[in-house]
C-alpha cells in the first residue's frame, strides 16, 4: 500500500472535478469567444466557474481572474500592484516565510528600485500585526502576507493586518494557495484587496489558479493580448481546467467543515501515534492551535529528514521542507526564520493529510515511519 501524506505539495484531481472537465476536452472544445453552440457552452462554463470560485471566497464573480496557478497569481498581484502604484511610492512589506513565488518577485522588484521590508516571524511562524504597523512608511504601497504557510501551516493574522492596511491606505495581498479548502477564506472577513488561489492544492488540476482583485483596485497586466478575462489576463481561456477549478471550489466550500474535521482528526491521530512511539524525541514545529488543520511539521531528534524520507519513500510519501523546491537540501528559509535550531531543521519532515486520508493509512504510516526512525537511530 502506498500512502500519500503530502497534500500541501499537491492533491489528486477529485473524481467529480474530472467528470466536470471531460466534456470540454472533446465535445465542447470551441473557444468561448465564438458564437456557435460549442463556443457558447464554453463561455457559460467559464461564467459558472467564476461564480463557483466567487462563492468559495465570498467575492463578486467579476472580481475573479483565472490564471495558470498560484505562482502567476502572486506574480501578477505583487508586480502588478507595484507597477500601478509606483508614482505613489516604492515600498513593499512582506514576511520572511512567504513562498518563493512571492519572495522572488520582491527580489526582482528590489532590483528595479523598489524597497522591500521582510518582516520577521515568531517561533511559531507568525508575523505580528504590530510589526506590520511599525514597518509602514509614507511611501508604502503594498503589503503581501500569506494566509497560511505551506511548510508549518501557521495562520497569519490577516484580519488585523487588513485593518492596518486600510488605515494607511495601502493595498493588501494575501496568498491563500494553502488555506483555500482547508479553512475559511472569505475575502470580506479577511479584508484583503488581492487574493491568490492555486487549483492543485484543492483537488483541481495543476496549472490553473485564480486571482481575486477587489472591485476598484487597479493593477498592471503581466501580459498583453486579446481581451479575455476583462483584458487583465489575455489568452484563449483554459476552459477545461477552469471548469475543473470551478467545480473544485464548489466542492471545497460545500465540504469545508467535514474536510477540516477529518484532516484535523487524521493529523492528531498521526501525531499521537508518533509521540506514542517516540515520546519527546518528537519535536513539533507546528502550533496546533493556530495552523492549517492538515499540516504537521515535526522533527525526530537526530534523524536526518532526507534519509528518513528516502528510506520510507517507496511506501509513505512525505516531504522535507517545501515540496516546491524539495530537491534543494538547504535548511528551509521558513524554519530558519522561525529560529528553529539547525539540527532540528535538518530533521524536520512535513506530513500533510488530505480530505480522503483514512485511519488505516495513518496507522500504517505511523508504523512505517516509526520503524525507520528506530533503525536510523541505532
Ligand atoms: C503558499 C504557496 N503559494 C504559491 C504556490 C505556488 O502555486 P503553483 O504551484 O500553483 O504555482 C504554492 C505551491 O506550493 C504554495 O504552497
Amino acid at each position: 500500500m502506498e500512502i500519500y501524506l503530502d497534500y500541501n505539495a499537491t492533491t489528486p484531481i477529485d473524481k467529480e472535478v474530472l467528470n466536470e472537465m471531460l466534456p470540454y476536452m472533446h465535445t465542447y472544445f470551441g473557444t468561448p469567444s465564438s458564437f456557435y453552440s460549442i463556443g457558447r457552452k464554453s463561455k457559460q462554463t467559464i461564467i459558472r466557474a467564476r461564480e463557483q470560485l466567487a462563492g468559495l471566497i465570498g467575492a463578486n464573480p467579476e472580481e475573479i481572474i483565472f490564471t495558470s496557478g498560484g505562482t502567476e497569481s502572486n506574480n501578477h498581484a505583487i508586480r502588478g500592484a507595484a507597477l500601478a502604484n509606483k508614482v505613489k511610492g516604492k515600498h513593499i512589506v512582506t514576511s520572511s516565510v512567504e513562498h518563493p513565488s512571492v519572495t522572488e518577485v520582491c527580489r526582482y522588484l528590489d532590483s528595479e528600485g523598489f524597497d522591500i521590508t521582510y518582516l520577521p516571524v515568531d517561533n511559531k511562524g507568525v508575523v505580528h500585526a504590530e510589526e506590520v504597523a511599525a514597518a509602514i512608511r509614507p511611501d508604502t504601497i503594498l503589503i503581501s502576507i500569506m494566509h497560511a504557510n505551506n511548510e508549518v501551516g501557521a495562520i497569519q493574522p490577516i484580519g488585523e493586518v487588513s485593518e492596518i492596511a486600510k488605515k494607511n491606505n495601502v493595498l493588501f495581498h494575501t496568498d491563500a494557495s494553502q488555506s483555500a479548502g482547508k479553512i475559511n477564506t472569505n475575502v470580506a472577513a479577511l479584508g484583503v484587496d488581492l487574493l491568490t488561489l492555486a487549483g492543485h492544492k484543492l483537488y483541481a488540476p495543476k496549472g490553473i489558479g485564480a486571482l481575486y482583485i477587489r472591485e476598484g483596485v487597479k493593477i498592471e497586466n503581466l501580459m498583453y493580448g486579446g481581451g479575455q478575462e476583462s483584458g487583465i489576463r489575455p489568452g484563449t481561456e483554459n476552459v477545461i481546467q477552469i471548469a475543473g477549478l470551478g467545480k473544485a471550489c464548489e466542492i471545497a466550500g460545500r465540504d469545508l467543515n467535514r474536510n477540516r474535521q477529518l484532516m484535523s482528526d487524521m493529523r492528531i491521530r498521526l501525531l499521537e501515534g508518533l509521540t506514542g512511539k517516540h515520546g519527546n524525541r518528537v519535536i513539533l514545529n507546528t502550533d496546533l492551535d493556530n495552523s492549517l488543520p492538515n499540516t504537521l511539521s515535526l522533527a525526530f531528534e537526530n534523524v536526518e529528514a532526507h534519509t528518513l524520507t528516502s528510506v520510507i519513500g517507496h511506501e509513505v510519501f512525505i516531504s522535507t521542507g517545501s515540496a516546491c523546491h524539495a530537491d534543494i537540501t538547504e535548511i528551509s528559509p521558513v524554519l530558519e526564520a522561525m529560529n528553529i535550531q539547525h539540527m532540528t531543521a535538518a530533521s524536520t519532515v512535513r506530513i500533510s493529510t488530505g480530505k480522503n486520508t483514512t485511519k488505516e493509512e495513518v496507522d500504517r504510516a505511523v508504523d512505517i515511519i516509526s520503524d525507520a526512525v528506530n533503525k536510523l537511530s541505532m
